[in-house]
């Protein structure tokens, strides 16, 4: 199969387009003909070598890639909800091996799930991982609610266009953190306000929240305790060691007095809850993945590129097939 993989670390100049032998599948994986996939900045992290759970990371020839969207080839003897030519989305973390920027991928069937018929595979490439974060920070983490205020800090970003849309779709009202440039789309997604980072502190302007998502790390919730009400909670998509003993001490305030403020951190797992609750948001046309760009798998290093300037407008998709 044609895939695109690296035998050793460092920048985008390592990745290979070329030839490996296909995966193969165990009792209760299924294997994926890939239709397309997406750059998350996690797949340059572990590119260079410089991902936070770098340990968990495959042997070379390394196959990166989280996200799939595509349609099942084969199944393995245990597999009960998919038959080859159910087309389906799905990801992977690096402990289950990546693998997605290729033509063939072998995935656990509970991290699968049929891909909603009014989204192309391009678009469903770019859903899963981005998607699922926003899921489990704003519902699983955060507890979002009809009527909660929620600050999405990157609003723009891959993670912060579905967190805008999620909470919107889930009744909540939403101020989206985003450069001037980028309000328009923000809006478009549902954003109730936006907030120019660049001219405007929105830890000053007399706004509070339920929930503040932070999806570019450079808060905290030291920094955010004055715009949280009672009882809030502010959740980061970066595990930072001062978010983690944050997220320690805060949740044992919590338990004593509930108002008091948490924070968390948000660790995404390809689970097929998130994943169901997704895609029905996606068939009830209240979620869609906003495409900055789309490559075909030979041009990955170019869009590992784009992912690395940390400017994309939604998802960078590698079109596979199709
Ligand atoms: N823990 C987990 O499981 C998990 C899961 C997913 C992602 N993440 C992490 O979450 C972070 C975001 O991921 P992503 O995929 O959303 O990234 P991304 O798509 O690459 O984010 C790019 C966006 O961020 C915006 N941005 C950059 N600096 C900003 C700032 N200071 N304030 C507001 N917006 C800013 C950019 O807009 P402008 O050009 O307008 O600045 C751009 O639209 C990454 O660090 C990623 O590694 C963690």
């Amino acid at each position: 199969m044609k895939a695109v993989f690296q035998q050793t670390y460092g920048g985008s100049d390592v990745l290979v387009h070329g030839d490996l032998p296909p995966p193969s599948i165990g009792r209760h994986q299924v294997l994926v003909e890939v239709y397309a996939s997406s750059i998350n900045p996690r797949d340059w992290l572990i590119r260079s070598g410089k991902y936070q759970l770098q340990f968990l990371v495959p042997a070379f020839p390394l196959v990166l890639g989280s996200d799939i969207s595509g349609v099942v080839a084969a199944v393995g003897p245990g597999v009960t909800r998919f038959k080859p030519g159910d087309p389906v989305f799905g990801m992977k973390n690096p402990a289950q091996g990546l693998g997605a920027h290729a033509e063939l991928v072998a995935v656990n069937e509970k991290s699968l799930v049929r891909k909603p018929d009014n989204m192309d595979f391009d678009a469903a490439g770019g859903l899963p991982l981005c998607a699922l974060t926003a899921w489990q920070a704003l519902v699983d983490i955060a507890g979002i609610q009809r009527g909660k205020r929620v600050l999405v800090i990157g609003a723009s970003g891959g993670v912060g266009t579905f967190a805008v849309q999620i909470s919107k779709a889930l009744g909540a009202v939403v101020t989206g953190v985003c450069s001037a440039a980028n309000q328009a789309l923000v809006k478009s997604l549902g954003a109730d306000l936006t907030i120019d980072y660049k001219t405007e502190d929105f830890r000053k302007n007399g706004a509070v929240y339920d929930i503040v998502f932070d999806t570019i790390g450079r808060e905290s919730l030291a920094r955010c305790s004055g715009i949280l009400v009672p009882g809030g909670v502010y959740v980061s998509t970066v595990p930072a060691p001062g978010n983690f003993v944050a997220a320690f001490t805060s949740t044992l305030r919590h338990a004593v007095s509930k108002s008091g403020k948490r924070c968390a951190v948000v660790m995404v797992r390809p689970e097929r809850t998130g994943l169901e609750a997704i895609a029905a948001l996606v068939q009830k046309g209240q979620l869609k993945t906003v495409v900055d760009s789309v490559f075909p798998l030979h041009e990955a290093q170019k869009a590992h590129d784009l992912s690395r300037s940390k400017r994309a407008r939604g998802k960078v998709i590698l079109h596979i097939k199709g």
